[in-house]
């Protein structure tokens, strides 16, 4: 099968496209025609060989030359002991090697939304799952809550407005002049273009801070901040050492002892929240942003994109 691989660390051009074995799936493994899959930080991380990642990853080479991530496809086989899936059921989710042309899942996988394209699709795993297990379960969002999102036009941030809608908060998304039209059609109440206005100096206050694009620090983000409120961190500046980490860092030891609760996470893959999306998607309370499509061959130019941190919602990848 056709798949990208990359056999050492670096820029975009390190990615080729090969031909390798077909993955061939275990007793309780679904195996998919992967139709679409899309980009997220986390394979530009990958590629590029972010120091710390390199310590699970392999030092001086990937251990695991596959990348990718979120997949949406088609069932072509199941093992035996597979009983919730058939060939030919249409299916979106989660697994490493996702830029190829088949990958074998066990868990993280459910029926596609009925409604979504094989695109569609692919651009809601990861960037999805993040902003409902940030939002709902580290966030504890509720009803009637003013929440801030910054960095809110990226994959995270187009599925964070509208989970935060749909979970009936009040939502202020902070994104440059270009993307203000794209927020409020995505449901948010209020809009700061970080271009013209400092969010940190708003005399608004928020009951939770959903930051995914970082870079503020603690003190300037307090000022907003109500005192029980939860600030979530998302993601912050790529810094090559330690990416996003360094800012969670600061962030964590400069909130010691704030009245505020200050909560990092990494999404997990889980059937049970593929299901909650699909459910989410189908009810028409959330709807994928794709701004580009690349074919696999065309991974590289894809990937370039993401490194500029300025995607608008989800880039996907055709297979
Ligand atoms: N914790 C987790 O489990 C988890 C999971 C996935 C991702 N993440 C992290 O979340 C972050 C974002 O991921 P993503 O997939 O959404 O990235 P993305 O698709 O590349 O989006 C980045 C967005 O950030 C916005 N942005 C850039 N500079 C900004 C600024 N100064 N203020 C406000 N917004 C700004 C950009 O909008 P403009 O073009 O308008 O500037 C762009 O829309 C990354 O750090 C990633 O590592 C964390």
């Amino acid at each position: 099968m056709k798949a990208i691989v990359h056999h050492k660390y670096g820029s975009p051009d390190v990615l080729e496209l090969r031909e390798i074995d077909k993955p061939i799936p275990a007793d309780d493994e679904v195996l998919v025609r992967v139709h679409a899959s899309s980009v997220n930080i986390a394979e530009w991380y990958a590629m590029t060989g972010l120091f710390i990642g390199r310590i699970g990853q392999g030092l001086l080479k990937p251990k695991d030359s596959r990348l990718g991530a979120d997949f949406a496809g088609v069932v072509e086989e199941v093992g035996s002991s597979v009983t919730d899936f058939k060939p030919g059921d249409e299916v979106f989710g989660g697994r490493t090697g996702a830029f190829a042309e088949y990958v074998c899942v066990k868990k993280a996988i459910a029926r596609k939304p009925a409604n979504l394209t094989f695109e569609q699709a692919a651009a809601v795993p990861t960037a999805a799952i993040t902003a409902l297990q940030g939002l709902r379960d580290y966030g504890q969002i509720q009803p009637g809550q003013k929440v801030l999102i910054n960095g809110a036009t990226g994959g995270v941030g187009t599925f964070a407005v509208q989970i935060a809608k749909a979970f009936g908060a009040e939502v202020t998304a902070v994104c440059s002049t270009r993307n203000v039209e794209l927020v409020r059609s995505l449901g948010a109440d209020h809009v700061i273009d970080y271009t013209r206005e400092d969010f940190t100096r708003s005399d608004r206050r928020y009951d939770l801070l959903f930051d995914i694009a970082g870079g503020r620090s603690w003190s300037e983000c307090r000022r907003i901040l109500n005192p029980d409120a939860t600030f979530v961190i998302v993601g912050g500046p790529r810094t090559p050492l330690i990416g996003p980490l360094s800012h969670m860092i600061k962030i964590k030891l400069g909130s010691r002892g704030a009245s505020q609760k200050v909560v990092f996470f990494i999404a997990k893959f889980t059937r049970e929240d593929f299901i909650v999306l699909c459910e989410l998607i189908e009810s028409g309370k959330v709807t994928p942003v794709v701004e580009r499509t690349y074919p696999l061959s065309k991974t590289a130019e894809a990937m370039r994109h993401i490194g500029t941190g300025h995607a608008q919602g989800k880039i996907v990848i055709e297979i």
